[in-house]
């Protein structure tokens, strides 16, 4: 009987983070999560471990292109930020690279631990936003704005970034053109891109077709 309530529990008051009426809900990943997140596991089951995460600790593995990585602390890495509408990722930056331009559905606090980057969004005017930004220096990326960092110093960089939701979802604009199947004359209509630089790009990214 304990599980059911605890999941339609979870299921009614997930999205209402403001005044939540529990103190946790720490997803239960034995169990189906739905749009409004996981279950809660059963709190005589909690430990002060289920509240922290380690993940983040060291530098993830650069990709060889963009010569980045980003290291996700979301409700599916971290089951005690199910409910509580915030998360995190750890970014490293080699030297000359970037995290090319991508988006989420909220917004992101994005904080410099070390190096220096140029950051910046753009809104839906089309107008550009960016700065160089060093060590200690935070920036914020309003919801589902395009955003994106480069590494222009002499040394790695490493950054943490913030969300306002345990699932801030991202997406890559090359990534999702290039990614997958769509059909290439259909990404050269879409782009205007030539079918060469089209063919090239899904070749970097993995895609087919
Ligand atoms: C980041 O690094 C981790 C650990 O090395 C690796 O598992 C992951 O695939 C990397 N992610 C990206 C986006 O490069």
């Amino acid at each position: 009987m304990i599980i059911p309530i605890f999941f339609i529990f979870s299921l009614l008051i997930h999205k209402s983070y403001a005044n939540i009426p529990f103190d946790y809900c720490v997803g239960d990943m034995s169990l189906p999560s739905g749009p409004a997140g996981y279950a809660c596991k059963h709190p005589a089951k909690l430990t002060v471990d289920d509240f922290v995460y380690s993940g983040l600790n060291i530098p993830g593995t650069v990709s060889k292109i963009l010569k980045f990585n980003a290291s996700n602390a979301f409700a599916a890495e971290f089951p005690a930020l199910n409910g509580m509408g915030i998360s995190a990722t750890r970014v490293d930056i080699d030297v000359g690279g970037f995290f090319p331009a991508h988006a989420h559905r909220v917004s992101e606090l994005f904080i410099i631990i070390k190096g220096t980057i140029i950051a910046g969004f753009i809104d839906t005017n089309n107008t550009p936003f960016y700065k160089t930004l060093k060590k200690g220096d935070i920036m914020i990326f309003p919801p589902s704005l395009l955003h994106f960092v480069v590494n222009v110093g002499s040394t790695p960089v490493t950054a943490y970034a913030s969300f306002a939701s345990e699932n801030p979802g991202v997406q890559l604009i090359d990534t999702a053109l290039f990614r997958n199947n769509l059909p290439s004359e259909l990404v050269e209509k879409i782009t205007l891109l030539d079918h060469k630089q089209v063919q090239k790009l899904k070749k970097v990214f993995g895609g087919t077709n």
